[in-house]
């Protein structure tokens, strides 16, 4: 299967080139170029739009999609003043969809999330990590994460990456017994699931009402010795250390970062953490934006991501994410582009997408915008020629 794909805009991180096109063989980039440069072969299935943006497939590196129910009473608690910490204390909040995954059967969480996936690729989103995290015990936790390994099969949805969100919340059966809690993850739940090849990354939620530095190291730290990445929620309603604890464990991101400090952006710099924006989450919690001049200035490669989750972002939509990014955090189109390609790709260990470039990974969108900064628009769901996964045109205007 061959693919000749031209747009009027062809941006990789090389740059932009004018009228150009891109040869794809099974599900590699063979060929990029200029309409003259590269010219379509008898065998190529053509697909065109001269008015057209093409880019690499963009890659959602933050989300929860794996969820069932819903959590929009809370929302409409939180429009008239109640606050998102209050919610959770009181038996809403992360339990409340722990209640709707432990109900569930995992084919539920299945369709539920294979639905979701679908829409994320019709935003242009070939690559998803997505975590458990509502399971709290090991067989609600595993079966989220089975969930996601069966989804992760099918070739016409986004790819997956997926990771054990190992510390989310206590359970309420747990309560008064928070140590005991963290041992069992780590000692028990983490060795069983890193065993079935069920996470490629740990992640835990450090912050003022969920879990310490010290409890978090003590997991995060049996993911590493397991051979997992980890990643970490950090600074997200207080700055309690986690970016320092993601500095030292050298994680692959730190994330969320409402709250961090110079030093603590200077340490992520130094040990190459992404730092990777949840801008709807901080639009629904009605947040100031994260330091970014202190992250810029530091250096730390900036991620944009959605988040995607029944409470805090109840989108499917990477590009929304964008939109919010550029105009409530000020980021620049380029830096969310990269942000949610290059950067995204790096942050999540996938060295062969992100870019278009000869040899990587035929992920690809064709928009139809005359331009990738009409894409930080907030369209929500920017209107797509083709999108192409693994080489093959999974998705189309029609
Ligand atoms: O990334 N901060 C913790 N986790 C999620 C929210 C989870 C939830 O409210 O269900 C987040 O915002
Ligand atoms: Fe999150």
């Amino acid at each position: 299967m061959s693919l000749w794909l031209a747009a009027g805009r062809i941006v990789s991180r090389d740059g932009v080139i004018t009228d150009g096109a891109v040869r794809v063989e099974g599900d590699r980039i063979v060929e990029v170029g200029t309409r003259r440069e590269v010219a379509p072969r008898p065998e190529d299935r053509v697909v065109s739009a001269p008015d057209g943006t093409l880019t690499a497939g963009l890659i959602d590196a933050h989300t929860h999609a794996a969820w069932a129910g819903s959590r929009h009473d809370e929302y409409a608690q939180r429009l008239v003043g109640a606050d998102y910490e209050a919610i959770a204390a009181a038996g809403g909040g992360i339990v409340a969809s722990m209640r709707a995954v432990r109900e569930a059967p995992v084919e539920a969480l299945v369709s539920a999330l294979r639905a979701r996936l679908s829409r994320m690729l019709r935003c242009g989103v070939t690559t998803v990590e997505v975590k458990s995290g509502y399971g709290l015990d090991e067989a609600s936790e595993r079966k989220q994460l089975e969930a996601i390994a069966e989804v992760a099969r099918d070739p016409s949805l986004p790819s997956i990456v997926p990771t054990y969100l190992a510390l989310h919340a206590l359970p309420p059966e747990r309560r008064g017994d928070r140590a005991g809690y963290v041992r069992d993850v780590a000692t028990r739940w983490l060795p069983a699931i890193a065993r079935a090849g069920l996470a490629r990354y740990v992640d835990a939620y450090v912050d003022r009402a969920a879990f310490s530095v010290d409890e978090a190291r003590e997991v995060l730290r049996e993911a590493r010795a397991l051979g997992l990445g980890v990643r970490l929620h950090v600074g997200q309603f207080a700055d309690v250390g986690g970016a320092e604890l993601a500095t030292e464990l050298g994680a692959a991101s730190a994330d969320h970062l409402e709250h961090v400090s110079s030093p603590g952006a200077d340490g992520l710099a130094q040990a190459d953490v992404a730092a990777v924006m949840l801008p709807v989450a901080s639009f629904t919690l009605g947040q100031a934006p994260p330091p970014i001049e202190v992250l810029r200035r530091a250096g730390v490669r900036l991620v944009v991501a959605s988040d995607a989750n029944p409470g805090t972002a109840p989108t499917e939509s990477l590009p929304l994410a964008l939109a919010l990014a550029a105009r409530s955090y000020g980021l620049s189109p380029r830096e969310c582009l990269d942000g949610a390609t290059i950067h995204a790709a790096r942050a999540l260990g996938l060295r062969d997408r992100g870019d278009i470039t000869v040899g990587a990974r035929a992920d690809l969108v064709l928009w139809e915008l005359p331009s990738e900064v009409a894409l930080v628009q907030p369209w929500g769901a920017p209107p797509i020629h083709a999108v192409v996964h693994g080489g093959r045109v999974v998705a189309d205007r029609g």
